[in-house]
């Protein structure tokens, strides 16, 4: 089980009509194998049919009112960008639709640190501590962490323990016992 498979079984359960991907770097990797009736991506760096090719700030700035069925968060990694992603798309989220973040369970230091780090590991960067902070839902322990946002709840940066530290802070779930 792997994101894509996680937001496609949300759509089909949720009936959801339309999704927006932030930060898509490829669009054979995920955003293509979305099924859902209207879709569009958001990559700073990325030209390509069907995304706009902006920051995710410039994108909230022009179209902050738009709702959507299920957002899929998954562009800047630092602190700032992830957590003023997650506040824009919880303003813009469907009643019944779903926010979904990326690379919510970092293995060590240097997956969850705030810059990545020369080395080639793969980088989760400082989400873990936006979903820490700011989330109440659960993380799905595959692909990184693929965590499903049920509510935003503000609580204070000092309990923002990470998650090789801690992980029993964390509402983790095994792949096999999740289901939409
Ligand atoms: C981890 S990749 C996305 C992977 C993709 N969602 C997937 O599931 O295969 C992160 C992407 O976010 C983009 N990105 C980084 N910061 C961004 C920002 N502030 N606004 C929009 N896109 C951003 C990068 O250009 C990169 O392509």
């Amino acid at each position: 089980m792997n994101r894509t498979d996680i937001i496609n079984e949300l759509i089909e359960a949720r009936e959801l009509k339309s999704y927006l991907e932030i930060g898509v770097r490829n669009k054979a990797d995920n955003f293509d194998k979305i099924k859902c009736g209207r879709k569009l991506g958001v990559d700073v760096k990325l030209e390509a049919v069907g995304i706009k090719t902006m920051s995710s700030a410039e994108f909230w700035e022009q179209n902050g009112k738009r709702s959507w069925g299920l957002i899929f968060l998954d562009g800047g990694h630092d602190y700032e960008t992830a957590k003023a992603d997650l506040l824009a798309a919880a303003r813009v989220v469907q009643k019944k639709g779903v926010i979904v973040m990326h690379d919510c369970l970092p293995k060590n230091e240097a997956e969850g640190a705030p810059f990545r780090r020369p080395g080639g590991s793969p980088w989760c960067g400082q989400v873990w501590r936006v979903w820490a902070e700011c989330v109440d839902g659960v993380i799905v322990d595959c692909d990184h962490g693929v965590g499903i946002v049920q509510d935003i709840c503000p609580v204070s940066a000092e309990l923002a323990v990470p998650p090789w530290k801690d992980r029993n802070l964390y509402e983790i779930i095994k792949p096999e016992d999740w289901h939409a």
